[in-house]
């Protein structure tokens, strides 16, 4: 069933309230999802992205309940990820030949995923357009590597609509489709967490797109995302909110993530915590065992962060294998601006710290040189080189 969002646009997309993860197991969807695509019937019909695979055939059958096929003049596919355009090969069969507006990465992404080269791609970059009817235009703007190097969004003029595509997402099932409809709190904390664990590696992009879009002068009423809550009141504030966050964001927060194996790792993580507030009671500090939390939510907490330490216990001289996958999504996430310390127990040849310190720096991390390597259970002399620690983290 179509959605009414301004004039003759409609949503036509999935509310996806089953969705658990996304990017395989990569990312944690605690609050469902949404796959957004939309229909705008003006003198031409015009479909904007479609649904994930699983969805194609609950999206054909809603769509044919609305119009017919046939009368769907072009498609538009801003990006060529799965979850987009999942539902075209299915759509494609229905309406063979129709337009596909795309940019030329689009065509190479689309192509290598559903082996279809006869496709009509009509291929567009920033700047061109194409009329709709009744004076309104549709308008390209590449969004190269916001977040694939395919990406695109398309501005509806007069209506003063960006469907933004990924940018500005969020994975939250929201019914009612807007950004007024949300809960407040749980809107900005998922934007945040999708944008630290997807678009941070992307962040000069952001700036430099939001200042090109910023400079083309036009007015946004709506900002239509393929994911999550339609920005229509005070859509500015999602792009206010972007410039913040791909500026090396931080607050005054200081985060320790760690694994153990017999808890001497966590006496150690909490004796940091006790430093770093003796130290900077304004400081707000967070404490994450790795093993616990959903890694995506402590990367958000590392994205807020101005500071982390990060603990592992040596392990057949190497570190848990825990830490060893977060520091993987970590190096990929690219933070900037951030202080590090390293710590953890051992029982023999002790090599956590080192291995810790390379695969931070190798992250983007400035590391402390003072660290805690603690032989055994630690004691007093420990916890006091850990608090120092903590006391040195506050004060870098
Ligand atoms: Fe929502 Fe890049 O796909």
């Amino acid at each position: 069933m179509k959605k009414h969002i301004k004039n003759n646009v409609h949503w036509v997309g999935k509310i996806d309230w089953e969705l658990d993860s996304f990017h395989g197991a990569d990312y944690s969807v605690n609050n469902g999802s949404s796959q957004n695509a939309y229909l705008i019937q003006e003198e031409k019909t015009v479909l904007i992205d479609t649904v994930w695979v699983p969805h194609s055939t609950e999206f054909i059958d809603n769509l044919e309940s609305e119009i017919d096929l046939e009368t769907i003049d072009f498609i538009v596919c801003n990006h060529g990820e799965v979850d987009h355009s999942g539902a075209l090969p299915a759509l494609m069969e229905k309406i063979p030949g129709t337009p596909i507006y795309c940019t030329a990465a689009a065509v190479k992404s689309l192509t290598g995923q559903y082996h279809q080269p006869d496709w009509n791609f009509q291929v567009v970059k920033t700047g061109d357009s194409v009329d709709v009817g009744n004076g309104k235009k549709l308008v390209f703007v590449e969004m190269k590597m916001l977040h694939w190097p395919d990406s695109m969004a398309t501005y509806l003029t007069e209506d003063h609509i960006l469907f933004s595509n990924d940018a500005f997402g969020q994975h939250y099932a929201v019914g009612e489709l807007f950004n007024d409809k949300a809960d407040p709190c749980l809107l900005m904390e998922e934007a945040m967490k999708y944008y630290a664990n997807i678009l941070n590696p992307f962040s000069s992009f952001v700036t430099k797109k939001i200042e090109e879009v910023v400079a083309m002068n036009i007015p946004i009423d709506i900002i239509a995302t393929s994911h999550g809550v339609i920005w229509r009141e005070d859509p500015m504030q999602i792009i206010n909110k972007y410039v913040q966050w791909a500026d090396a964001y931080q607050e005054d927060q200081i985060t320790i993530v760690y694994d153990t194996m017999w808890e001497g790792t966590t006496k150690l993580a909490h004796a940091i915590a006790q430093g770093i507030a003796e130290a900077s009671p304004e400081t707000r500090v967070k404490v994450f065992n790795i093993s616990k939390t959903d890694k995506n939510d402590i990367m958000t907490e590392v994205f807020k962060s101005k500071a982390i330490a990060l603990g592992s216990p040596t392990v057949g001289q190497n570190i848990l294998s825990s830490v060893g996958g977060w520091l993987t999504f970590l190096e990929e996430l690219k933070f900037k601006n951030k202080k590090a310390a390293v710590f953890g127990c051992y029982g023999w040849s002790g090599e956590s710290p080192k291995i810790l310190r390379e695969k931070l720096e190798k992250a983007g991390f400035a590391v402390l040189d003072e660290e805690v390597k603690c032989l055994w259970n630690p004691q007093e002399e420990q916890y006091e080189k850990a608090r120092a620690l903590g006391k040195a983290l506050a004060n870098a």
